[in-house]
């Protein structure tokens, strides 16, 4: 949550803030500011998206200086609001600082500087950090820095101007996402590489509670005992294009598009002829065969495609396989040990309640997995493993590459594994190898759809409440269309497994309501079949997608979307991309703000 970026060189600063404010809105669009150091500071704030920041500096034309931070919000302490919008400064107007994170103990800390006489003007946990810089500075910039962070307690990734230090900028992290950028002309901050790509390729990790030092000639990064550290730069391999529109409305339309390639790439990548290889990979297959359990940790979405993942572990594995919310996992004590796989997944890799459920589980002697879109991200780091999607930048809030490429990654993790421990029929495997490989394909099949799709979106309009219903694998990505549905058009969606309807849930049938049956995976169609006889007996409307050749669901259902046929295990990966479609449309007729819906962020790096 919340986007961090700084900038010092030989140019003006204020062009590469905007821009990269513009590409981390998606992380937290509550307010912005930036703050700018020319003599003094000089800062500008909006309540609003940062096209109001650039409307009222003229497009950066009025704001003149060669080094400035600047910060999108998602807010946690303290309402959107103008006092509460970043850069925080300290009551000297000596330091600013953007900050995302949560400082922990600042209830603490605020008391102590209220004692010192120090006057407070927001409600964040951030302002303490400038106020405890300006206590601690004695003309040393970086040794306040050192002396401030070794009080914070929570999480940070901090950009920090000082006015004595007009070429300097400092930052530090400690559990947020924070990465550097070279060049010849300038240094560069931001909390991911969306905001410096276009600028330049040269990136340099930072470690949590590493200092890094930007001037305009270069960058000197220190450990936390202030000791200097040579770290060699990264390049990033890929384009500005892959983090702009390029033609469509929305990243979520253009990322629903590129589904097929990112498929592609996160497979192909994987396969030497028909072996299915991971390199580097210290899961091998001694240790594979001393586990006793998976465990699949993760949020949203990502927790989605977990569910998905147990029925093909268990179903090809033979493994009891758990899936938890990592929100849960990690507070409940949870029973783990070193013949547990414990898998984690994470688009954005900087998840705070994923990655503290890693390192429980670590910490538990379980072996890590962690299935990671974001290169060098703190889970991607923190993991005994990680294997990568190769989705490419998703700047969508409402993930869906995202989705099917760590669906990908689970479909080849258990045909890899199950191939070691021979826990399937070996015709099976080898069929459903040669199905994993033809997904890509089949996706674009399933986006040809897209027209007849938008038609239907069209006839939903705004009703009160819509229900997704399915079995088994049809039920963990009912979870996964009814969340995108919701969370882009506002309308209140629930999945339920078909089997529990009775149970309750069928209460809330009435007449005309929309169910959508989800109802591809074929062993159990006929149940599902019976199931939405049951909610068209009570007045419900239905929609159903089925594979190919279930042309009886048609008797029932108003409107049917065909998917193609294939290993029953991996519809899912077929089967979600109409519902993204859909909720797409639903939510553009309503005219909703699709790629950054209201309250909630890409990045969620606070618990
Ligand atoms: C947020 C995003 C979701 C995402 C979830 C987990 O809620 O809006 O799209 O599924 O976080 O994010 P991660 O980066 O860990 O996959």
């Amino acid at each position: 949550m919340c986007g961090i970026v700084g900038f010092t060189g030989k140019t003006q600063a204020v062009g590469f803030l905007l821009d990269g404010l513009e590409r981390l809105e998606y992380r937290g669009y509550d307010s912005a500011g930036i703050a700018v150091l020319d003599g003094g500071l000089k800062i500008e704030k909006t309540t609003e998206r940062i096209k109001n920041l650039m409307d009222k500096t003229d497009n950066g034309k009025n704001v003149s200086g060669t080094i400035g931070i600047g910060h999108t919000r998602w807010a946690t302490h303290g309402v959107p609001s103008f006092e509460n919008a970043h850069p925080h400064t300290s009551s000297d107007k000596k330091f600013a600082v953007v900050h995302n994170g949560i400082i922990e103990n600042y209830i603490q800390l605020r008391e102590e500087l209220k004692a010192d006489g120090v006057e407070f003007v927001s409600e964040t946990d951030t302002e303490v950090v400038p106020q405890l810089l300006s206590k601690y500075y004695e003309g040393d910039f970086f040794a306040a820095v050192a002396k401030t962070i070794a009080r914070l307690e929570g999480s940070y990734a901090l950009g920090i101007l000082c006015t004595d230090c007009p070429n300097t900028l400092i930052a530090v992290r400690k559990f947020s996402p924070l990465i550097i950028g070279l060049s010849d002309n300038a240094n560069y901050i931001a909390s991911d590489v969306t905001a410096i790509v276009s600028h330049t390729k040269d990136i340099m990790y930072i470690e949590d509670g590493e200092i890094a030092v930007l001037t305009p000639d270069g960058v000197k990064l220190y450990d936390s005992d202030k000791n200097e550290i040579n770290r060699e730069p990264s390049v990033i391999d890929w384009d500005i294009s892959a983090a702009e529109k390029g033609g469509y409305d929305h990243f979520m339309m253009k990322e629903i598009m590129e589904q097929p390639n990112a498929v592609k790439q996160t497979v192909d990548s994987r396969i030497k002829g028909r072996e299915i290889v991971f390199e580097g990979l210290k899961l091998d297959e001694a240790k594979l065969k001393t586990i006793e359990r998976i465990d699949i940790i993760a949020c949203g979405s990502a927790y989605h495609a977990g569910m998905v993942g147990k029925y093909v572990f268990e179903e090809l594995l033979r493994i009891p396989t758990n899936v938890d919310l990592a929100s849960e996992y990690r507070y409940r004590n949870p029973i783990t040990n070193d013949k547990t796989l414990t898998i984690i997944i994470s688009q954005s890799g900087e998840t705070a309640d994923t990655l503290a459920a890693l390192k429980e589980a670590k910490r538990l002697g379980s072996h890590t997995l962690s299935i990671v879109n974001v290169v060098g991200s703190s889970i991607a780091n923190a993991s005994d493993d990680v294997i990568y999607t190769w989705a490419g930048p998703e700047i969508a809030v409402a993930t869906t590459k995202g989705y099917t490429t760590q669906l990908s990654v689970l479909y080849m993790i258990a045909v890899w594994a199950a191939r070691l421990l021979k826990s399937a029929d070996s015709k099976r495997i080898e069929r459903l190898f040669d199905e994993l490989c033809r997904l890509p394909e089949l996706i674009e099949k399933v986006i040809l759809e897209e027209p007849k799709i938008k038609e239907m979106a069209k006839k939903c309009g705004d009703p009160k409440s819509l229900f997704f219903i399915g079995r088994n694998i049809d039920y963990a990505v009912a979870l996964e269309a009814s969340l995108k549905l919701k969370e882009i058009s506002y309308i209140h969606s629930e999945a339920y497994a078909a089997g529990e309807l009775k149970h309750g849930t069928i209460s809330l049938i009435e007449e005309g309501r929309t169910v959508i049956a989800l109802a591809s995976f074929e062993e159990l169609f006929d149940k599902l079949l019976s199931n939405v006889k049951e909610v068209k007996a009570r007045g419900a409307k239905v929609i159903a997608c089925a594979t190919e050749g279930h042309t009886e669901i048609a008797g029932e259902a108003e409107e049917v979307i065909y998917i193609p046929k294939t290993d029953p295990l991996l519809i899912a990966a077929l089967e979600v991309v109409p519902f993204q479609i859909y909720s797409y449309y639903v939510a553009l007729y309503k005219g909703c703000d699709i790629d950054k819906p209201r309250n909630l962020a890409k990045s969620v790096t606070v618990e």
